[in-house]
């Protein structure tokens, strides 16, 4: 089968496309033919040896697809050859087909295309968990979304809507803000070219934002806390500028500021009943129409390798879609 492979760590144009044996599932797993494959920022991080986690070599990148079940592990008993799943595996996606722990693969609804399933549950599982358990954001309440064209960060603004909240959507150029408003954002602030705390204040009566999700790290961020309000939650998402930021505790204090880490697969893994009735809410509002992911870019597998590197770049909007 075919299969993007990272032989070694390093550049992402090193990625290549190679002719590989197709995998048996072990006694808890399944082995999916791949229909889709979404891309997200992490791709960029793991081939780079970048990430919190280094798959052993080679390897193939892709965290989350949706397929159907080809074989399945001697153990398993909720899957069977034919099935269509989503499943969140990490890396391995980007191939013809790919390993799944079967625990880690949910029955794809007959309504749900493999785009859109494929498109779902990294971003919006993310931005959901970090919205709903743990800013336990409320309606009426003002979320501050920076970064908020890439993958999570519209996921961010349909959820926060949905939730109920007022949203103000942060990004770096006029195209990007443009899909914002798109997707439900209430106003605008492009943080390159405007001072994002004074416009945030005059946004919200000089009260700051209740809740900010930043996705994004570096020098935006610490503006960001200090644009919050008394009691305001801070989200630490992801660093997508390659810097953390060093934030001064005092700004914690002054306002009884929260600041509120969110690790969304880890999470998951340990809570899985959580995990679980979170997707099938997401799937609800889908069916609703109250969430829709953004998917600006179906790709065939050679061109994948280009995406991730565009991803890593700051060029692109939305969600793109691999099929293999
Ligand atoms: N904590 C978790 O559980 C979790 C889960 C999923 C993802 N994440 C993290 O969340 C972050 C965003 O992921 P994503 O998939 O939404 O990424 P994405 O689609 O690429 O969006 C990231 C956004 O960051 C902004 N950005 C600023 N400087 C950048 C730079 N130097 N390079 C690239 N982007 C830059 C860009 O917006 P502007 O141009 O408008 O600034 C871009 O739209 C990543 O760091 C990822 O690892 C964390």
């Amino acid at each position: 089968m075919k299969a993007l492979l990272c032989r070694e760590f390093g550049p992402i144009s090193n990625l290549a496309i190679a002719d590989v044996v197709e995998p048996n599932p072990g006694p808890q797993q399944v082995v999916i033919e791949v229909h889709s494959a979404a891309l997200n920022f992490p791709d960029a991080l793991i081939v780079q040896g970048l990430y919190q986690i280094k798959p052993p070599l080679p390897f193939s990148p892709g965290a989350e697809l949706a397929g159907i079940v080809k074989t399945v592990g001697s153990e398993v008993k909720h899957l069977r050859p034919g099935d269509r799943v989503l499943a969140v595996t990490g890396h391995g996606g980007l191939a013809q087909a790919c390993l799944a722990d079967a625990d880690q693969c949910m029955h794809l609804p007959d309504t749900l295309d493999f785009d859109t399933g494929a498109a779902l549950v990294l971003t919006y599982g993310t931005s959901f968990h970090a919205l709903r358990h743990c800013a336990n954001l409320q309606a009426g309440e003002t979320l501050l979304v920076l970064g908020a064209s890439g993958g999570v960060g519209i996921a961010a603004i349909e959820l926060a809507k949905a939730m109920g909240a007022r949203v103000i959507a942060a990004a770096s150029t006029t195209e990007k803000l443009a899909v914002c408003k798109e997707v439900g954002a209430d106003e605008l602030i492009n943080y390159e070219t405007e001072k994002l705390k004074e416009r945030v204040m005059a946004l919200t009566h000089n009260l700051g934002a209740d809740v900010v999700y930043d996705a994004v790290g570096g020098k935006h961020s610490e503006t960001a806390l200090r644009s919050t309000g008394w009691r305001g939650r801070f989200l630490v998402v992801g660093f997508a500028s390659g810097e953390i930021p060093r934030i001064p505790l005092n700004l914690a204090l002054l306002s009884e500021r929260q600041i509120l880490g969110v690790f969304w697969h880890t999470a998951a893994l340990r809570d899985p009943k959580s995990h679980l009735a979170n997707m099938q809410i997401l799937q609800a509002w889908l069916a609703e129409g109250k969430i829709r992911p953004r998917i600006t870019e179906r790709l065939p597998l050679d061109k994948a390798a280009d995406a991730i590197a565009r991803i890593a770049q700051r060029k692109t909007i939305g969600k793109i879609v691999i099929n293999p």
